[in-house]
């Protein structure tokens, strides 16, 4: 009876480090596949991030946005834009896909009327470049 209980237990914490193991290794993964989904040429068709960055200093978008790589941009009244390409939200509204980033800076008010961040009168190819330039910030 001893026996017979002690192997139970055997297999029941044996099923459980499987488990664990199967848990960490889906976890690995999913990091990984995030970590592709960033790269900025294969997700956005015709878009330049040297252009983006040019972009991105012509309209000004530093002076509320802390953005590495772009001179002057230390804006504190939005949120850092370091790491975007690891980023999961927008605003903390829709998931960070290029699709939604895209709209994003055309029509931040569209995506969450009343945000703090104005429309900026941005066309959907600059847009697009800036997209692709945030996605190199890793
Ligand atoms: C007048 C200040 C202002 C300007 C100019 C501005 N933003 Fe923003 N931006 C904000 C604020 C404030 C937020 C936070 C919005 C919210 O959470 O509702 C924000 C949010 C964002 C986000 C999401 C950040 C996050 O952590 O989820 C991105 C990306 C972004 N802005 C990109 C840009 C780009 C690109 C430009 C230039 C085209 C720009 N912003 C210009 C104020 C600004």
């Amino acid at each position: 009876m001893r026996t017979a209980e002690r192997s139970v237990a055997t297999r029941t914490s044996r099923v459980l480090a499987l488990a664990i193991v199967a848990a960490a290794a889906s976890v690995a993964t999913a990091c990984h596949q995030s970590a592709k989904a960033a790269e900025p040429s294969a997700t956005i068709a015709g878009a330049d991030a040297n252009r983006g960055a040019a972009a991105i200093e012509r309209i000004g978008c530093g002076t509320c946005h802390m953005i590495p790589g772009i001179q002057y941009a230390e804006g504190l009244v939005g949120p850092p834009l370091e790491h975007w390409s690891r980023r999961t939200y927008i605003a903390g509204e829709v998931p960070n896909t290029p699709g939604m980033l895209v709209r994003w800076i055309e029509t931040p008010q569209a995506i969450e009327p009343g945000t703090a961040m104005p429309n900026l009168g941005v066309t959907e190819q600059t847009a697009r470049d800036i997209a692709a330039y945030l996605y190199t910030l890793h």
